[in-house]
């Protein structure tokens, strides 16, 4: 009988810590929806004091989310503690997740108190804590470097004040597997009072090693694991969740565990994220990058031609990625296309479905045949809509060599229509600049990327833009057979965002990585 472990989910908190990795609360609560759906036992919806707006979706999600914990952070003061309670206390299943730092370099430097004052705080703050919420977790920050003696007795003090989990943090990336394994182990032996606690474990990807030690903490008895869809956090980021989940599952024979995660929502779930927060996911990530399943030498391919374990240690499907056959042409009609939208997983409101359909239409009008890929990447555009301001009406782009790119762009905002020209350097930037001259305003290019969906002359290209606005900063993207047209969908698609006001600000985020880490 294999042993159960967990997965706690910190896409949410630690992953939004990454750099320009912000998100609004309608994104976040899709993504949790996501995380339900992938069965995480726990949410960390982020950390309820760091703003208002962080405190809202936190509360957002934990009213909506009934099949998994849903965790808000807090310091070792009766504020944070009152803030998360205040915010997960609608959930199911609510979790208090309170952190200390227990180095001496972090005590000393940063929070400027001695091991007793620590000790005392845990023990306060953790009783304190379950007056409200019967589920808490205690993270020891900086737990890897950190005296393990005195490891020992915070751990042993804030399960005595009744944690109910403990969580051994590597928060800089500094340990290595066999180190790792050895610390869980001695707190497993020196901690008198462990076995009435889960053991947790948390770690950080600084020197390219989170997954390996946080495999090898499951080694040494640990039972609860956090991670992030992507591997997204703070810095280099956190174990990424797929590869850890897909370790476990593909190695059963070793580890003789289970989760209980379904594997086949991870290849959605760590799309959405990509697309949310306008991360590329590498073409060569483990699991979910592009090129995670190809295989291009002949040799290779000879082999997965005959046999496919030849190769391939886990089968697409298992991810839920389907078989990129051609599904769907411009004759399909809508039940077709509803079906192959349902069998590729996704649950789509009625107004969504008649939304993306007229998008394949549109598409399947432009391209021969339609791939699941790109069915998927139409339906994923929804994440990125914001309607009701501006809309594209037509473009005309002029660019060469020997001439100055021009652009002229007219655009729909109600029931008023303008057009404006610009010229610029090269046809995005023309293209750009006609549409600040058109809603009056300028923002800072941040980041612009392009990637195509499918290979194909034909294919689909995707654009994602970044853009800032003072303290703003928000993701674009747009979906196109034409690439300018997806690059001005793209900033059309941010400026929209920016000026609706769904925007995060990036002060906030500063503030959570200043103030407390
Ligand atoms: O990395 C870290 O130490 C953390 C804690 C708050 C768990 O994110
Ligand atoms: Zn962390």
């Amino acid at each position: 009988m294999n042993r159960q472990i967990k997965i706690f989910d910190t896409t949410l908190r630690d992953g939004e810590q990454s750099p320009g990795c912000s998100m609004n609360i309608h994104e976040k609560l899709e993504i949790a929806k996501h995380l339900e759906c992938l069965k995480v036992d726990v949410i960390e919806a982020g950390f309820a004091m760091a703003s208002k707006e962080d405190f809202e979706a936190i509360k957002t999600i934990a009213k909506s989310i009934k099949g998994s914990s849903v965790a808000a952070l807090a310091r070792t003061l009766s504020k944070d503690v009152d803030a998360a309670w205040e915010a997960v206390k609608s959930a199911k299943q609510p979790r208090i997740h309170i952190f200390i730092a227990t180095s001496d370099i972090h005590m000393r430097h940063k929070l400027k108190k001695t091991r007793e004052q620590v000790l005392k705080d845990v023990g306060q703050i953790v009783k304190y804590a379950k007056k409200y919420c019967s589920d808490i977790e205690f993270s020891a920050e900086d737990a890897t470097r950190s005296d393990p003696e005195f490891l020992y007795k915070v751990f042993e003090t804030a399960i005595r004040s009744g944690a109910t989990v403990i969580n051994v943090p590597d928060t800089v990336g500094y340990t290595t597997p066999d180190e790792f394994y050895s610390l869980i182990t001695k707190i497993r032996e020196n901690v008198s009072n462990i076995d009435e606690t889960t053991i947790s474990v948390h770690c950080h990807d600084d020197l390219g090693m989170a997954v390996a030690n946080t495999l090898s903490a499951v080694r040494a008895g640990a039972t609860q694991l956090e991670c992030t869809i992507n591997g997204i956090g703070e810095r280099a980021g956190n174990a990424a969740l797929e590869e850890v989940v897909m370790a476990l599952d593909t190695r059963k024979d070793l580890f003789g565990l289970t989760s209980n995660v379904d594997t086949t929502q991870i290849y959605r779930s760590s799309k959405l994220v990509s697309a949310l927060l306008g991360t590329a996911i590498p073409p060569n990530k483990a699991i979910v990058g592009a090129n995670a399943f190809a295989h291009e030498a002949g040799i290779h391919q000879h082999g997965v031609l005959s046999e496919k374990s030849t190769y391939e240690i886990m089968r697409p499907e298992s991810i839920g990625l389907s078989e990129n056959k051609i599904v769907l042409g411009k004759h399909s009609g809508r039940h077709a296309f509803d079906a192959r939208v349902r069998e590729l997983g996704y649950n789509l409101t009625k107004s969504e479905l008649n939304r993306t359909f007229v998008r394949f239409k549109d598409l399947a009008g432009k391209k021969k045949v339609v791939s699941n890929l790109d069915i998927e990447a139409l339906i994923q555009s929804k994440y990125t809509e914001v309607t009701g301001i501006y809309r594209l009406d037509r473009f005309i782009v002029n660019s060469g060599n020997t001439i100055t790119s021009t652009a002229s762009i007219k655009m729909i905002n109600g029931d008023m229509t303008k057009e404006e020209v610009a010229t610029g350097d090269g046809p995005m930037d023309a293209a750009f600049k006609a549409i600040e001259k058109i809603i009056g305003t300028s923002f800072m290019l941040e980041d612009y990327s392009v990637h195509s969906v499918t290979s194909g002359k034909d294919a689909q290209g995707e654009v994602i833009v970044k853009l800032r606005k003072d303290d703003n900063i928000v993701v674009g993207r747009g979906l196109s057979t034409d690439i300018v047209e997806a690059g001005i969908k793209a900033y059309l698609n941010a400026v929209n965002k920016m000026l609706s006001g769904a925007t995060t600000q990036e002060e906030d985020t500063n503030a959570k990585k200043t103030d407390n880490f």
